[in-house]
């Protein structure tokens, strides 16, 4: 467990002891927040497909791309692409191995899920809250085409 988590489950018991909860109550509440937090990790790995999908960034939608630090979120097809600072064009899935929600994005160098805060580095290695890294798919670029291989 990490620091953040603790803080987390702390700041969780704080809120339900001021709601007025104490004694049973508040550990039946507590333990079925707390428990219930890590047991849907999502371990469904996605299976290659052989699949291309092509983003063309001398077009407007997908300009963002050219920037370090800018991302597109292809919903579509379960991607997210982005420009890493340290790792070129970076292609993960939009599912997030916490559990299961389409919300990763990228942010600050690093990919992060908008749900319950998970992070992962630019080569999708889980950092918090995720404890599996997120599946990454090969990117190559020709020009200003970038073509992910799903
Ligand atoms: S689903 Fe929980 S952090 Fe992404």
């Amino acid at each position: 467990m990490n620091t953040e988590n603790q803080v987390e489950k702390l700041n969780r018991l704080e809120f339900l002891k001021k709601l007025g909860l104490n004694g049973a109550s508040l550990m039946a509440v507590y333990c079925g927040v707390t428990m219930s937090s890590c047991k849907n990790e999502d371990n469904t790995a996605a299976t290659p497909t052989g699949k291309t999908v092509t983003y063309d960034m001398s077009t407007s939608t997908f300009a963002t791309l050219l920037n370090k630090g800018g991302f597109y979120v292809d919903s579509t097809n379960s991607i997210v692409v982005a420009n890493t600072s340290d790792n070129g064009y970076v292609a993960v899935t939009l599912v997030c191995t916490h559990e299961g929600q389409r919300q990763i994005k990228y942010a600050t160098n690093k990919f992060m899920c908008s749900a319950h805060g998970a992070t992962f580095d630019n080569r999708g290695n889980a950092l918090t809250v995720a404890s599996r890294a997120l599946t990454t798919y090969k990117v190559t670029q020709t020009g200003n085409v970038l073509t992910v291989t799903l």
